[in-house]
């Protein structure tokens, strides 16, 4: 084989399910990352809710923090379109956690037997389930501090860096294994200051038990994060969560002892604290949250465990009525 011989690299296809912030912002990295001697990003298919979602497709994601705006290539998920016949290898689920499973489902006829999914939800209900429906060698998790939003559909502000962390719930090991460093290489690493987490069970749960104390209180006290650190009665409940998330997670199967978790939740809201939770964006928008994979699956846990845990489900409750008011309006 002479030089001129030698075949081009093909850069691997990634479908992406969900296209609001996160899945423009994947499919904008993914794209730009290029393979030297391919001269091109990888191709990308974004897998669209429906119809209206497709026809709503301007031919292009712009992102905020990259000079030209990109063509990324649409499909429809909607079952009576007919558009929906590529096998799946590899797919970057982008979708809230409360959708995931419907919408995974709606894509299951074409996943490969051994393709990859990578998850990006908040929380650790879906990755435990989907990891134990596809098998955790086919399931990978990403824990990003990585922020976007959507200025309108299919146009994404990078709004601030951060880092990534990929992993398995395979039980933790010093030495990375194989399949997660090709995977890492697949994917838009320097872009998305992606690291390889040997032990993200810990890392999730870890983030699931900061949110399950931050993120609900701002919803009920209509506030930035650092305003809870100021506000009394904020204070006092923020103080008694903590005190009893630390208590119950050494009681639940696979998750860390955090006996430090109010001064890391301190810690957090200061750096964080003009930041306006992702949970009260979702109620300021009129959206569903993503609560019943924060204090909802705490406190179904607990409830397993014959655990009491009155703070979370006071907090739970309170985040319900809100909720459903939101939604109404
Ligand atoms: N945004 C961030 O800065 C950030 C940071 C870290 C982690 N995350 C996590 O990343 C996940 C995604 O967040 P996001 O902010 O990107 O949410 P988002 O902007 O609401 O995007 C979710 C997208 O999924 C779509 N979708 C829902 N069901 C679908 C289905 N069956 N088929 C196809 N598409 C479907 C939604 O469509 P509709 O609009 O029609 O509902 C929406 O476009 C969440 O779990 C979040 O916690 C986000």
């Amino acid at each position: 084989m002479t030089l001129t011989d030698k075949p081009i690299p093909t850069p691997t296809r990634w479908h992406i399910l969900g296209a609001g912030a996160m899945g423009c912002l994947w499919a904008c990295a993914m794209h730009s990352r290029s393979v030297p001697e391919a001269h091109t990003g990888a191709p990308v298919t974004l897998l669209l809710r429906n119809r209206a979602a497709l026809s709503s497709y301007p031919g292009h994601i712009t992102c905020s923090d990259l000079p030209q705006s990109l063509n990324v290539p649409a499909r429809t998920v909607c079952h009576d379109s007919g558009t929906t016949t590529d096998v799946i290898n590899n797919l970057l689920v982008a979708t809230k956690a409360q959708d995931t499973m419907a919408a995974i489902a709606s894509v299951s006829s074409q996943l490969a037997p051994d393709s990859r999914l990578v998850l990006l939800q908040n929380g650790l209900k879906v990755q435990q389930e989907l990891s134990r429906l596809y098998g955790t060698a086919r399931v990978f998790c990403l824990s990003t501090s990585q922020g976007a939003w959507l200025r309108e559909p299919f146009n994404v502000v990078h709004a601030g860096d951060g880092d990534t962390w990929l992993g398995q719930l395979a039980p933790a090991s010093a030495e990375t294994p194989a399949p997660l460093q090709r995977l890492l290489d697949m994917l838009p690493a320097q872009q998305l200051n992606i690291r390889i987490d040997n032990n993200i069970g810990d890392r999730l749960w870890r983030k699931l038990a900061i949110n399950c104390a931050i993120n609900a209180l701002t919803v009920i006290h209509d506030c930035r994060n650092g305003e809870l650190l100021h506000l009394p009665d904020a204070r006092q409940t923020l103080t008694a969560l903590c005190n009893e998330i630390s208590q119950l997670l050494p009681e639940i199967a696979g998750a860390p002892a955090m006996p430090d978790l109010s001064a890391q939740v301190q810690h957090v809201l200061t750096v964080t604290a003009d930041n306006v939770s992702s949970t009260l964006q979702d109620i300021r928008r009129g959206r569903a949250t993503e609560i019943d994979h924060l204090n909802g699956y705490l406190c179904n846990l607990a409830a397993q465990q014959h655990l009491p845990c009155p703070v979370n489900q006071s907090v739970l409750q309170q985040m319900r009525v809100i909720e459903s008011q939101a939604l109404r309006a």
